[in-house]
């Protein structure tokens, strides 16, 4: 007989002679004629309430099922007498399929969110880390959905590269070399040519420059992969592997990828809406009591859009002090992130046109202020309780800015050959970002660190399952 997934049987229109469910037991109660069993295959937050009665030929099995045993059942789907749920299945048959005993870490509730990271195998049984994941996996769907349905192609970027996207130098290394005897040049360095690609290659920190090379192709395209960072950032909103969304538009500029980032961002908190709206609900009650309204609210609203300028002006004028006080020019940290979009606007901000000297290379250089002083055409969207979760710009499109930009920051041309023969043949003003897939989630969900936002985490000092 055909399973039924325990949300189906929840939606179901009317009750059911025969049905048949697998899943794991999360609670049982023995009563004097019958047991209680609840069951939980992952499909929804609620469990199914399974009667077995006493009369049952199965019945013996019942004790076996403790919390966190797999079990089969066939029965029938009855309206329930019980308070909390519309229907509950009275069992014919019930079988233990695998058993869990007193040692089972996951019992009843009060764990912390710490204790689950050491069980991350089990930790998916949980309440809380099911509803992360259906979120997780639905986001992922409604990031697809949102660029297919606009005509954007997926393009798949490599995530073994030879070159440094951010050029921030926070690469994984990516080599077969021997690490206790590998091969030295005359001048005693390790010898890269001797390397598995024949030069020295790392894990991608953005898919963008592959992305830049499909757009002045395919127009409008998006990445969605994993990205890898070296920086040894122990936050609650850094991982080292993390998964970045990058859409790449030709012909854009910098408010057309505002706008985009904007309706990109509206459209995922919208789909979580309506499909993960028990889910949802489950972190409004324990995770985030003001997460429902801040997720209406985010809808409803524009987000505010404000120049480095003027936000420098905003942080000074705060009377705030400042563990990082600010002038023109700096990085924006994140108590001045947080402090614009938590306080001062309460709402999400996008900040455009930093610095110069503070950003990539890649992105477009603007005409000098009336104090002369050069900003590039950058972007940040920052939203209340994460700060950043989109970063993105308009691209260089002009080949001797490029260069020079290249040179400011100290990059060799050679390597990036074929980026800048993206600005020699058929060059055409382009632009994107790259949304943190993790802290859209925390965003979403209300979660606080993006280790509980991820299936398994990878940051510094861990990597254990
Ligand atoms: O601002 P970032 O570094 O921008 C880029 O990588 C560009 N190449 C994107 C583009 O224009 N195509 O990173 C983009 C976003 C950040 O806003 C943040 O949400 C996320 O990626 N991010 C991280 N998320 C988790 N852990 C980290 N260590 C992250 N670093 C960046
Ligand atoms: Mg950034």
């Amino acid at each position: 007989m055909q399973r039924t997934l325990v949300k189906t049987a929840h939606d179901a229109t009317g009750p059911m002679d025969a049905i048949f469910l697998q899943g794991w037991v999360r609670t049982r109660r023995d009563a004097k004629a019958f047991s209680f069993v609840e069951l939980n295959d992952g499909s929804s937050l609620k469990g199914l309430q399974i009667v077995v009665d006493a009369s049952l030929a199965d019945y013996p099995q019942v004790a076996r099922a403790h919390t966190g045993a797999s079990v089969e059942v066939h029965g029938q789907l009855v309206e329930s007498k019980g308070s909390g749920q519309k229907w509950e299945v009275v069992a014919t048959q019930f079988k233990v399929v695998g058993e869990a005993d007193g040692t089972y870490p996951l019992q009843k509730k009060g764990h912390t969110l710490e204790f689950l990271r050491e069980i991350a195998h089990l930790r998916p049984r949980s309440n809380l880390f099911g509803a992360v994941f259906r979120v997780r996996s639905r986001l992922a769907y409604a990031v697809h959905q949102f660029f297919q349905e606009r005509g954007f192609h997926y393009v798949h970027a490599p995530i073994i590269t030879a070159s440094d996207a951010e050029g921030a130098g926070e690469m994984f290394r990516v080599s077969t070399l021997d690490p206790k005897s590998p091969p030295l040049t005359p001048e005693g360095a390790v010898d890269y040519a001797e390397d598995f690609f024949a030069r020295p290659t790392f894990l991608t920190v953005s898919g963008q420059l592959e992305a830049e090379i499909f757009a002045c192709a395919l127009s409008n395209v998006y990445t969605f992969g994993p990205t890898f960072r070296a920086e040894n950032s122990n936050t609650s909103r850094h991982a080292a592997e993390f998964w970045m969304i990058e859409p790449e538009v030709a012909f854009c500029d910098l408010n057309g990828d505002m706008d985009l980032a904007e309706e990109f961002v509206k459209h995922l908190i919208r789909d979580v809406k309506t499909h993960c709206a028990a889910d949802l609900e489950f972190f409004g009650k324990f995770v985030d009591k003001e997460l429902l309204a801040r997720l209406d609210f985010v809808l409803e609203k524009p987000f505010v859009r404000c120049s480095y300028t003027e936000a420098v002006e905003i942080l000074n004028a705060s009377g705030r002090q400042w563990e990082h006080p600010v002038q023109w020019g700096d990085n924006l940290q994140a108590e001045h992130e947080r402090y614009l979009t938590e306080e001062h606007f309460k709402c999400p901000v996008t900040v455009y046109n930093y610095p110069r000297a503070i950003k990539a290379f890649y992105m477009r250089v603007n005409a000098p202020d009336a104090q002369g002083r050069e900003t590039v055409a950058a972007m940040d969207l920052l939203v209340p309780g994460i700060g950043e979760i989109i970063g993105g710009s308009q691209r260089e499109e002009r080949l001797d800015v490029l260069r020079e930009s290249m040179a400011r920051h100290g990059l060799e041309e050679k390597p990036y050959w074929w980026y800048l023969d993206l600005r020699r043949y058929g060059t055409v003003p382009h632009a994107g970002f790259g949304l943190g897939f993790e802290r859209m989630l925390m965003f979403a969900t209300g979660v606080a660190n993006i280790r509980d936002v991820i299936p398994f985490a990878r940051t510094p000092g861990t990597a254990e399952f």
